[in-house]
């Protein structure tokens, strides 16, 4: 199974991962501290905006879609909690409320 290259822009740091990790759990990893609050995709405190393959994420949960759309962020935003790499490469761009 290929590993998956999460890139973390801001702090320039890469870790590869198991297909099916999340952004989060890679976050960790890469030993990037990210500000998080219920960890269950509800809150929305760790909206990111990325930049990836089309198909490098599993597609959001209707409880991360939910929180999103609440949000209003710019479309292709995810959750770090909740996005779970499938493929290729995924770069954290940096937080979606950020300017
Ligand atoms: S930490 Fe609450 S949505 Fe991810």
């Amino acid at each position: 199974m290929d590993l998956v290259e999460v890139q973390f822009a801001q702090a320039g740091k890469t870790v590869f991962v198991q297909p099916g990790t999340t952004l989060l759990a890679a976050a960790g990893m890469a030993g990037v501290d990210w500000a998080t609050g219920c960890t269950r995709g509800m809150c929305g405190t760790d909206a990111v905006r990325l930049a990836a393959d089309g198909d490098a994420l599993e597609p959001p949960a209707d409880h991360e879609r939910g929180t999103l759309a609440r949000m209003g962020v710019e479309a292709g935003c995810r959750l770090l909690c909740s996005a779970r790499v499938r493929r290729g490469r995924v770069q954290v761009l940096g937080d979606a409320l950020a300017d």
